[in-house]
């Protein structure tokens, strides 16, 4: 993810820029696979149990077809229509039921306030312009039930710019340690070389 060029304030980061990205090409954080440190927790002897999820900014799907497999109720929703045409492609190639939405993330609400019992997140908190940080931890506490958890496996680079847009793990303590309890915020071993130490998988809980 190469730091684009804007033509003005308005266009950072809108759903016609993601759009133009899945449009382009296959793009270059799609793994084509579910991210390896999520497979790891979602797939071992102590993986959450399954509940409703809602996975943001899910992209082409890997992730949330991953969760379908295991059980969980599963909604992904990207305001790029090419991810979403991808990723109901995936899930039907997978025979699994996740459902995706086409939606801004920021106006899940209020339909969705409080249905979920778990909000996983993969490289979508790293493809928010930085300002909106505080906004995105209210949303992810407000989606969840009480006592929901959040997971997400952050991109914790500390190159200037983005997307991706870096963040470090005591930031992310201060910022989630407001609306949740911090399960866990942990360097990953899996990860794809080219995020191998520059990521931290983080489980939170509403509080
Ligand atoms: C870096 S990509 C990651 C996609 C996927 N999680 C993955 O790892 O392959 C970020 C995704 O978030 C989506 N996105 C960014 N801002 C969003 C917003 N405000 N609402 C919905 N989707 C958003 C983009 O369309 C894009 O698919």
């Amino acid at each position: 993810m190469a730091t684009p060029a804007f033509s003005s304030d308005r266009d950072r980061l809108s759903s016609d820029f993601w759009e133009g990205r899945y449009q382009a090409d296959t793009p270059p954080w799609d793994l084509g696979q579910p991210a390896p440190p999520l497979v790891r927790l979602f797939t071992s002897p102590g993986a959450p149990a399954p509940g409703k999820t809602v996975v943001l900014g899910s992209g082409s799907g890997h992730d949330a077809v991953l969760l379908a497999q295991q059980g969980f109720d599963v909604i992904g929703v990207d305001f790029a229509p090419s991810a979403i045409a991808k990723a109901s492609r995936l899930a039907a190639t997978a025979k699994v039921s996740a459902q995706f939405l086409q939606r801004d993330i920021f106006d899940l609400l209020p339909e969705y306030e409080q249905q979920f019992d778990y909000v996983v997140e993969h490289t979508c908190f790293c493809a928010l312009e930085p300002t909106l940080r505080d906004r995105y931890a209210q949303l992810v506490h407000q989606l969840l039930k009480p006592d929901g958890h959040y997971i997400g496996l952050f991109f914790t680079h500390n190159r200037p710019g983005g997307p991706p847009f870096g963040s470090q793990p005591d930031e992310l303590r201060q910022l989630f340690g407001r609306h949740f309890q911090i399960l866990s915020l942990e360097p990953t071993a899996d990860s794809i070389s080219d995020r191998l130490g520059e990521e931290h998988l983080g489980r939170f809980q509403k509080c």
